[in-house]
């Protein structure tokens, strides 16, 4: 007898994510002999070369489990970020941190708030977890702070805000965040998700000094995916107040971090050169990628990370697949509820004029 297979009642609600195709599958399918991915946001310069070298050092010690803790990385990003090593946890990923909050604070009947769009991870999670997901519409196409705060009630346990936002790279200022802050419950936990703050420049304001300040319920989340071009390593960390963190620790599986993830994660945080370069060449992507929006006619929101959120006024589905044929993988704006949008993460310059080219061939083709 074939048993009907029935999981909990939350799983009910979610979709398995499902992932971009390798880029592998792509050239296969389609005969291609390049294909661009522009759509994870990755670093098109590749790894830290330091990363790579330290990663081949300790190739040999696989064998071993790693340290649970990843304290040889959280002492030196506590170095860096100046603060304690009990205000670190380290994860598989980002992703991973934002899955142990909400194992650790959300049950049924309580509310997560989230911008949308935004990054899905805030939706999965509260709907992982059977809490209640509200999405707040952004306002041009940045989180509406005040229209957050109006919905605020006893069942909010967290509020998620990407700073810069994923998809439309928007940030939020200095005196914008210190006065949600503070009218933040001290009960309910503001995630700062600060994946692309590197790109921000030098004007950002991180959350980072509201945990320093002392603030128990501010969680901000780091990762080596983007800058750092370590995301198939799979390696992401949040600082917040110690009780917060020992919280969220209680959640972790033993061994979430790999050796290779932790020596590399380690070695590309002190790379500044490689940080210098990849900021450099974004700016000029991020330049050139704007002046021929303009020239298009295609509104772009100002864009604070790697990627550029962008009105290519034609249904973005059709787009997507025209690109996708041509060797240009995008993420299309569908899937966040945008129809005519598109993101697009900044790459070296010959793949952005590529992309552009591609693009008007596209649209004259649709
Ligand atoms: C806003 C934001 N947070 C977190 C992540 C996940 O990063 P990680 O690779 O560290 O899991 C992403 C990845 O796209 C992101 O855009």
């Amino acid at each position: 007898m074939k048993i009907e297979w029935k999981g909990r009642e939350a799983i009910n609600n979610i979709k398995a994510y499902s992932p971009g195709k390798a880029i592998a599958e792509v050239k296969k399918e389609l005969g291609l002999d390049n294909v661009y991915k522009m759509a994870s946001n990755e670093n098109p310069l590749g790894p830290s070369p330091l990363a790579i070298e330290s990663i081949k050092n300790n190739m040999a010690n696989i064998h071993i489990y790693p340290d649970g803790s990843s304290l040889i990385l959280k002492k030196e990003l506590a170095i860096k970020n100046e603060i304690k090593v009990e205000n670190i946890i380290v994860g598989n990923g980002s992703d991973e941190i934002i899955k142990l909050l909400g194992e650790s604070f959300l049950e049924e009947g309580d509310t997560i708030i989230m911008g949308d769009p935004s990054f899905s991870e805030y939706d999965y999670i509260g709907n992982l977890m059977g809490a209640k997901v509200k999405k707040i519409p952004l306002v041009n196409f940045a989180f509406n702070l005040e229209d957050i705060l109006d919905n605020l009630d006893d069942s909010v346990k967290i509020i998620a805000l990407c700073n810069p936002n994923n998809p439309t790279g928007t940030v939020l200022g200095k005196e914008a965040l210190i006065d949600f802050i503070d009218r933040i419950p001290e009960n309910i936990i503001v995630v700062l998700d600060e994946a692309y703050k590197e790109y921000a420049g030098e004007n950002f304001f991180s959350g980072i000094n509201f945990v320093k300040e002392g603030k128990n319920n501010v969680l901000i989340l780091n990762t080596f995916s983007k800058i750092y071009g370590l995301a198939a390593l799979r390696v992401g960390y949040g600082i917040g107040s110690e009780p917060l963190i020992s919280w969220i620790t209680r959640a972790k599986e033993p061994f979430n971090v790999n050796v290779l993830a932790q020596v590399g994660a380690k070695a590309a945080l002190n790379d500044v050169d490689h940080v210098k370069q990849s900021i450099e060449l974004n700016l000029k992507g991020k330049e050139f990628l704007y002046k021929e929006f303009l020239a298009r006619g295609f509104a772009y929101s100002e864009s604070g990370a790697n990627f550029i959120w962008v009105d290519i006024k034609h249904d973005s589905k059709k787009v997507f697949e025209g690109l996708l044929k041509k060797g240009v993988v995008i993420r299309p704006g569908n899937v966040f509820g945008a129809n005519n949008h598109i993101r697009v993460t900044i790459d070296k310059p010959e793949i952005n004029k590529y992309f552009i080219d591609m693009l008007d061939e596209v649209i004259r083709e649709i």
